[in-house]
């Protein structure tokens, strides 16, 4: 009984430092979106979101032509690249509530001087 009760309280305080809990949020996402998971976990906050998710509010054929780069640097474009073309999910390089790095920097040193991390 004293054990229940113990792992009761564990569980129950537990859901309140969840719940409690300040989560992170892009300075650029706050007023946008707010505090509406949905807007983004449209798969349950239990998982990441889906790029369906993203690519309600962004385009991806817009965020190509934003980041285009010189012909010679051309296929260094993040959001149509060399090896993934338009294909690459957006949160392999943009974390919501945490700090991420775009992913081809663990192969190469390019210059992505507007990412915000
Ligand atoms: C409900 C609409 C909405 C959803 C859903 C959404 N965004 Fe955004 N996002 C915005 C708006 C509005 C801005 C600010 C204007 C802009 O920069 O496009 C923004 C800004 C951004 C920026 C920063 C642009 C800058 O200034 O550098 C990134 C990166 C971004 N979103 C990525 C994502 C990713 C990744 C997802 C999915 C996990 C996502 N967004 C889902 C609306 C949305
Ligand atoms: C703009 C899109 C967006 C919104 C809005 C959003 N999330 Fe997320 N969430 C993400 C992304 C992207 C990830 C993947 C990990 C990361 O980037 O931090 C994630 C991951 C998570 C995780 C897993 C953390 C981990 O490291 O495994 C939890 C829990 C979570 N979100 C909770 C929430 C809650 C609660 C809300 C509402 C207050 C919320 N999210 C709103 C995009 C979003
Ligand atoms: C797992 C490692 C790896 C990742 C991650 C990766 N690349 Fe590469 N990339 C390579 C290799 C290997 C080559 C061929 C060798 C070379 O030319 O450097 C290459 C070549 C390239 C080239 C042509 C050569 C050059 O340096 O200009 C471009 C452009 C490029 N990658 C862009 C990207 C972009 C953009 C990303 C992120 C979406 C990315 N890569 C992610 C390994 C990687
Ligand atoms: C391969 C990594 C990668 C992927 C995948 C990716 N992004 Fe980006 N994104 C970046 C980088 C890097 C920048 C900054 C580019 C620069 O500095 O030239 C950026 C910039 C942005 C911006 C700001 C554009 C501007 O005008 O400054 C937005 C918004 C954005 N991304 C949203 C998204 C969304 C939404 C997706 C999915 C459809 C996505 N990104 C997929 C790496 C990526």
């Amino acid at each position: 009984m004293k054990m229940y009760k113990l792992m009761l309280g564990l569980v129950l305080a537990g859901l309140v430092s969840l719940s409690a809990q300040a989560i992170e949020q892009r300075d650029y996402h706050k007023d946008v979106i707010g505090k509406d998971c949905k807007s983004c976990h449209d798969q349950g906050v239990k998982n990441y979101p889906s790029d369906q998710a993203c690519l309600q509010c962004h385009d991806v054929d817009e965020l190509a032509e934003e980041t285009a780069r010189s012909e010679e640097d051309k296929w260094q474009n993040p959001h149509n690249n060399l090896h993934y073309g338009k294909e690459l999910p957006c949160i392999e390089c943009h974390g919501e509530h945490k700090a991420k790095k775009p992913i081809c920097s663990n192969c190469h040193t390019f210059k992505y001087d507007k990412h915000k991390e």
